[in-house]
């Protein structure tokens, strides 16, 4: 089994989730944690504070989004490279957000989450459906054909983190079901097997969508759910500790 990863992502909440809250994050994980890892995407310009502030500690840090090249004229953007200098060790790659608000392909995903491994971070992949795609019965077409051209070619699979997160479900307080949950991640553990051979047991699968301390403890008994990917209730340290200790 892989080591259950406990992730939030804190998007472009404002001024509202601050380092006061990562700090408060990083008291609670110590560094000799054995239980859940656990990670806080930040908005770039919390990194390198959010990652001073959690040294000593076991908690790591993320970014949100990283560029698929090392450097050029890309005003606004970030290479990998310069995350990891920053401090981040993950980084969230094709979020429905960015795919929708950037019009992220997954060939564009791909080379992101190539840009990562070869910066030696490791890229979380996003992959999930719309409400439209699930009621036209497109589910698992749909994450069959993102997991195929998300994931970069030569990726190892120790090394990449999928989330399955329903863009139905983010933000809206409505939960993908337990058989929900199920039925994708375990078609997303026969991608991974069926592309990485016993390897592909190796990857964590991430459920993300609603998830907050009332529901996390059902969500992470479903099978194939190796942790979770958690936005609003990530931005309080008590809800996302709360989460953290279910775990
Ligand atoms: O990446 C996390 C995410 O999109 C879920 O957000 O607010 O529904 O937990 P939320």
């Amino acid at each position: 089994m892989p080591r259950t990863l406990i992730a939030g992502n804190w998007k472009m909440n404002g001024l509202m989730a601050n380092l006061a809250e990562v700090e408060r994050v990083a008291a609670e994980v110590p560094a000799s944690s054995e239980g859940a890892e656990t990670l806080l995407c930040l908005p770039a310009t919390l990194i390198h504070a959010g990652s001073a502030k959690s040294e000593g500690s076991g908690l790591k840090i993320g970014g949100e989004t990283c560029h698929a090249n090392e450097k050029g004229a890309h005003t606004g953007d970030l290479a990998a490279e310069m995350l990891k200098d920053a401090g981040a060790s993950y980084v969230i790659v094709g979020h429905s957000e960015r795919r929708a608000d950037h019009g992220e392909t997954d060939a564009v995903v791909a080379a992101q989450a190539s840009a990562a491994l070869r910066a030696g971070i490791t890229p979380i992949i996003c992959v999930g459906e719309t409400l439209d795609q699930r009621d036209a019965g497109e589910v698992l077409t749909v994450i069959t054909t993102q997991m195929a051209e998300s994931i970069p070619e030569g990726a190892e699979a120790a090394a990449i983190v999928i989330a399955y997160e329903p863009v139905w479900a983010i933000g809206t307080g409505r939960v993908a079901t337990s058989e929900q949950i199920a039925e994708v991640h375990t078609s997303i553990r026969n991608l991974l097997v069926r592309r990485f051979g016993d390897a592909g047991r190796t990857t964590r699968i991430l459920y993300g969508g609603s998830m907050n301390p009332g529901n996390a403890a059902e969500i992470l008994a479903v099978a194939e759910v190796n942790g979770g990917l958690i936005g609003g209730a990530s931005l309080k340290a008590a809800d996302f500790l709360a989460i953290y200790r279910l775990a």
